[in-house]
């Protein structure tokens, strides 16, 4: 397969590793979990939630990554180019996977839009300043039943993520990434020195480290298995997109392992962020904070803190810095696939792109208004639109996609073309690639279908 032109490639494999782990390191990280890890039992979960990066994150990631960089297209015709018979069917989880990837940004995008509207609070002094938790509970009650203010920053935010995909691969994906990348770690640092000098880290490591099997069910399984696929961006051809701006040279496991890495390291250093502010304001159950750990518990707990307010705002800020690499990467799954299929211009299949998920987001941001806009409310299986297209797309559809990953690598590409994306870079040789395969189209699987039935109740 031929390479992809210059301005069509990473500029280089660091930034590569960037952009995955920008994608990856979104707000499934930061916000999401720290309070399902609270909720089902600390280190229990954790440690399962680490089994599962290892069992299928990296194997997954490596696998996309590969399949990207081996056919250099889109998703959909990667899978086609690649398989070696019945191209059509294959293809199929190509499409899936830009159906996955439209649903989660027209909704990903309205929650990073929270972030915004909580920003804008923090500043302009818009946050209660009672220590009453119903108060804090009551703004995030308002900012869902206003649909102007949700759809305002839902529009922000892809305005914001269209800019810098219509810039291209080099130019805009990779170079914001890296700028987006290097102010949220500089934040994270800060936050988490500042979080040790609290006396309830120690209590916070703990909890985080410690086991509390009363609160893990087998409901927090599935829990632990559907966010390894969400938080590592796996199953809906992301990673497979970055992969196809990949040249020849450049290790794919290895940055799996590394991205992998960072992301899970990220994500406990969120716990050790937010769980000493939480408890050090007077919070001791950490688990009933649910979503709104972050936007209701934190700001209250944050006012006990010297300077807690600016606190706060630079929580808001690193949410939207995260949230935004995560909404590029996303985005730039359907704009490659019109660029690959349809021959459309970046900047257009851009627009196009855009344009439809923010219509699709719409009744996302509607779900909490009754009335006139009651769109989002109707309830569709019981759900309203915003929980319905988040339980489909994160729950159903990425498994999905994975599992049609494994079995594409189990039975449709060529085992050779496959060894060669693994040999040629000296990433360990043949051993590592036979122990890398039984992985990915044995283990994955058959934990995946577990899974399933279990979401089934079929067990
Ligand atoms: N990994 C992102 C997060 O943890 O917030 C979410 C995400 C981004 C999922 C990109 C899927 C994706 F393609």
């Amino acid at each position: 397969m031929e390479e992809r032109k210059a301005s069509s490639q990473w500029g280089s494999r660091l930034g590569f590793m960037v952009a995955a782990l920008g994608s990856a390191l979104g707000l499934g990280s930061l916000w999401r979990f720290p309070y399902i890890a609270a909720e089902n039992g600390g280190g229990l979960f954790v440690l399962v939630y680490l089994v599962f990066i290892v069992l299928l994150g990296v194997p997954l990631m490596a696998a996309e990554m590969a399949i990207g960089r081996s056919s250099q297209s889109s998703p959909v015709r990667a899978y086609g180019t690649l398989a070696t018979r019945h191209k059509r069917a294959w293809q199929s989880i190509g499409v899936l996977g830009v159906i996955t990837g439209v649903l989660i940004l027209s909704y990903y995008s309205v929650v990073a839009g929270w972030s915004l509207d909580y920003l804008r609070l923090s500043l302009t002094g818009g946050l209660p300043t009672s220590n009453d938790i119903d108060a804090f509970k009551g703004v995030f009650d308002e900012l869902l039943k206003s649909p102007g203010t949700l759809l305002f920053w839902h529009v922000v935010v892809m305005l914001c993520t269209a800019w810098v995909v219509g810039r291209g691969v080099k130019g805009g994906i990779e170079q914001v990434t890296e700028w987006l990348m290097a102010i949220l770690f500089l934040i994270l640092i800060v936050l988490l020195g500042y979080s040790m000098t609290l006396p309830t880290f120690i209590d916070s490591v703990k909890f985080v480290f410690g086991f509390h099997a009363e609160d893990f069910t087998s409901e927090s399984v599935l829990e632990a298995a559907g966010h390894a696929f969400f938080t590592l961006s796996l199953g809906m051809g992301a990673m497979l997109t970055y992969g196809s701006y990949l040249d020849k040279r450049s290790g794919v496991l290895s940055t799996a392992v590394l991205v992998s890495v960072m992301d899970t390291v990220a994500s406990l250093v969120a716990c050790l962020v937010v769980f000493p502010v939480t408890l050090n304001g007077g919070i001791t159950e950490l688990k009933e904070g649910g979503p709104g750990l972050v936007f209701n518990t934190l700001p209250l707990s944050a006012q006990a803190l010297p300077f807690g307010g600016v606190w706060i705002s630079v929580v808001f800020a690193l949410l939207f810095v995260a949230a935004l690499a995560s909404t590029v990467s996303l985005l730039e799954v359907p704009v490659s696939v019109l660029i690959d299929s349809f021959g459309l211009a970046r900047r257009k299949a851009t627009a196009l792109a855009a344009g439809v998920i923010t219509l699709l987001g719409t009744p996302a941001a509607l779900s909490w208004t009754p009335g006139f806009f009651s769109a989002g409310m109707t309830k569709i299986f019981g759900k309203s639109w915003f929980d319905l297209v988040d339980n489909l797309s994160a729950n159903w559809f990425l498994s999905l996609g994975a599992l049609g990953t494994c079995l594409f690598i189990a039975f449709a590409m060529d085992r050779k073309q496959l060894a060669a994306e693994f040999v040629r870079n000296h990433e360990g040789g043949r051993k590592l690639f036979q122990l890398w395969f039984l992985t990915t189209t044995v283990v994955s699987p058959i934990i995946i279908v577990v899974v399933f039935l279990k979401t089934l109740n079929v067990f």
